[in-house]
Parts: structure tokens; C-alpha cells; sequence
């Protein structure tokens, strides 16, 4: 059977590293409350010359290398982004021609927080389907253009960064990568969270505005059940899961939803305090970090899940 197999994994995170003191400075809060309420202690944000395809292209060289496989051998390139260096052209076609790829795939996928768990699962489709061969998956920020910095409720919730991984099509007799998804959007909700800008709606970017509390109750119920529905669908229980790897948005819902499954907590990779909310990035930023520690080896089932603006939200289940 052909499963899209993860050969390897790359992050960049930018070098400036803000932390909650520095962002006290200039917003009504305070270190102690950021940390209490999200478990955020910093994030890294972009130079203003470092554009969200750098990020990108910065964190696929590195998961190429880290695959040894060379960018010739690339014929799809998904970006899962909400902040795209432009309107068009898409960011993925931008990394691809950075990169110096000249054939396949290029295209950007917007489901906010969940764009990874999009990416993913349309780059599985593609390869199961032989369209093809080897992708590129990338979750890539530069979210804090998106912000009020005069705005504590959002200001201080969110970073930048990217991460990718690559996934290849190859033939194995045990189930292997990519294994299960479930995607799901309701669209009715999107005034939960949002921009107030748009190119067609005011040509502007815009800011982002969230309805922080009717958020946090979504995220942990819309994570727990479609945790509980993708793993009902498979022959794998919760216990055989090595690690759980959430959206990482604020560590209490990450708890809340652990505790709700009974999924011990340990096994949980939690990356929010180092790097604030990444949007789409934040799922493959700790899957680099966690291959790079050690945490997660061949033969692991891993769950991913998130929930974002739309409200897109949903699981992928993993073996790696
Ligand atoms: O990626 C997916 C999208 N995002 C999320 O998943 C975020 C989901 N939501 C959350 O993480 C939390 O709801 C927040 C972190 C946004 C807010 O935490 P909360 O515990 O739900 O606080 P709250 O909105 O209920 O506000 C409590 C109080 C309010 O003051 P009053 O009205 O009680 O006087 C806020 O004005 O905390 C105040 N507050 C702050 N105080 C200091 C809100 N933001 C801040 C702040 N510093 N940064």
C-alpha cells in the first residue's frame, strides 16, 4: 500500500525573542498574568525585512536536510499560512522559486490555526492519489503583522516562526505515515475570530480581533471530540498514542483537553511558552523540536489536532 511517509522535519524561528516583561512595557499587563492565564513567558517576532516566505524557506532547507533529500525531488510545496508576504502570488509558489523548484505544486492553504492539519491531510490525498511523489508541508507566520499592538487581550497571545516536514509516497506493508484525518470547518462562527481587514473588503491586512473567552470553550471541546472521532474510526486506542501534539495556543486548554480524555499530560508536547501561538506553525514547530530531543522516534503513533478561526478544526493521526 502507499503511504505518505515523514522523511524529515525543519524549523526557523526568527531571532528576536520578545518576552512578556518587554511587552509589559508598552500594554497594561503584566508577566504574571500572561503566564497564568496562557503559559506563554515569550514568543519570537520577525525582523521587519524577514517576510513569511523567508521563514519558510528557511525551515524547508533545513527539513530537506534533515530527510537528505534534495529539493528536485519536491513536486508539491503547500504553505499553510494566514500571513502571506503578498495577496498573490501564493506563498508556496514564493518558497518554491526560492528554492529553485521548477515543476509539480505550489499552493497556499488558509485554515488559520488548522492549516497545518489541512496541509497535511490534502498533501496525503495527493501523494495517495500518485499527483505526487514528495511535498513539502509547511506552516509558516509572521502573525504579529497581524496585530494591535495596543490590544492586551490579543497582542500578547501570538509569535512567529515556521516549521515543515516532508512527506514521501512509498510503498510499505504496515500502515505507516500519514493514517487518519478529520477535518471539519463551521463557517457560521467566523466572528469569533478574525481579521477586520481584507484586499477586497478594505485593502488592508488588518488586525486581529477574537472573542477570547467562547474560544477557549470551542478549543476544548472541538479538540476532545474530534481527538475522540478520529480515534473511534481507527483500530488504535488513545493509550497506544506516544504523543498527543496539539495547536499550541494556551497551555490551560492543552490541559483541559488532556484531562478530559484521561490522556496523561506527560505525554503531551507543550511548546506555547516558548513560542507563543504560531497559527499554522505551531504543530510542526514542536514536532521539530521534539524529533530533535528524542521524544518522538520511528514506530510512535502521534496525534496532531487543532482548532482556528472559521472555525476550521480537526485531527490527524500519525505513525511515524
Ligand atoms: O489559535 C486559536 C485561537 N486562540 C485561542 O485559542 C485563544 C483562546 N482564548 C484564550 O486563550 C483566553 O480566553 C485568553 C488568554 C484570550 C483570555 O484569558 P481568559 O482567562 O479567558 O480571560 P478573559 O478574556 O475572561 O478576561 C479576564 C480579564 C478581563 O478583565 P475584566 O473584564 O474581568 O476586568 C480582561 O480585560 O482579564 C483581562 N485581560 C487581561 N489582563 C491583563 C485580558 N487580557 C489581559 C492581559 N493582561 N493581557
Amino acid at each position: 500500500m502507499l503511504y505518505s511517509i515523514l522523511k524529515g522535519a525543519g524549523k526557523y524561528l526568527p531571532q528576536r525573542i520578545v518576552t512578556n516583561a518587554e511587552i509589559s512595557r508598552t500594554l497594561d499587563t503584566s508577566d504574571e498574568w500572561i503566564q497564568r492565564r496562557t503559559g506563554i513567558k515569550q514568543r519570537h517576532i520577525a525582523a521587519q525585512d524577514e517576510y513569511t516566505s523567508d521563514l519558510a524557506v528557511r525551515a524547508a532547507q533545513q527539513a530537506l536536510q534533515s530527510a537528505g533529500i534534495s529539493s528536485d525531488a519536491i513536486d508539491l510545496v503547500l504553505v499553510a499560512t494566514v500571513s502571506p508576504d503578498r495577496t498573490f502570488p501564493s506563498t508556496a509558489a514564493l518558497v518554491q522559486g526560492k528554492l529553485s523548484i521548477s515543476r509539480g505544486m505550489a499552493f497556499d492553504i488558509n485554515a488559520v490555526c488548522s492549516g497545518f492539519l489541512y496541509a497535511v491531510t490534502i498533501a496525503d490525498a495527493l501523494l495517495k492519489q500518485r499527483q505526487a511523489t514528495c511535498a513539502l508541508v509547511i506552516g509558516a507566520e509572521t502573525f504579529s503583522r497581524l496585530l494591535n499592538w495596543s490590544d492586551r487581550t490579543t497582542a500578547p497571545l501570538f509569535g512567529d516562526g515556521a516549521g515543515a516536514i516532508v512527506l514521501k509516497a512509498e510503498d510499505h506493508e504496515t500502515p505507516t505515515g500519514v493514517l487518519s484525518s478529520l477535518l471539519c470547518a463551521d463557517g457560521r462562527q467566523w466572528e469569533l475570530l478574525y481579521t477586520d481587514g481584507g484586499p477586497s473588503l478594505n485593502q488592508k491586512a488588518g488586525v486581529t480581533r477574537m472573542q477570547g473567552r467562547e474560544i477557549f470553550r470551542q478549543a476544548v471541546e472541538k479538540m476532545s471530540v474530534s481527538i475522540q472521532d478520529l480515534v473511534a474510526q481507527t483500530k488504535i486506542s488513545l493509550k497506544d498514542i506516544a504523543w498527543l501534539i496539539p495547536h499550541q495556543a494556551n497551555a490551560r486548554i492543552i490541559e483541559a483537553v488532556a484531562e478530559r480524555l484521561s490522556f496523561p499530560i506527560e505525554r503531551v508536547l507543550i511548546t506555547v511558552d516558548r513560542h507563543a501561538n504560531t497559527s499554522a506553525a505551531s504543530i510542526p514547530l514542536a514536532v521539530v523540536d521534539s524529533l530533535a530531543s528524542g521524544r518522538l522516534v520511528p514506530g510512535q503513533y502521534v496525534l496532531y489536532t487543532a482548532i482556528g478561526a472559521g472555525l476550521t478544526w480537526g485531527a490527524v493521526l500519525m505513525r511515524l
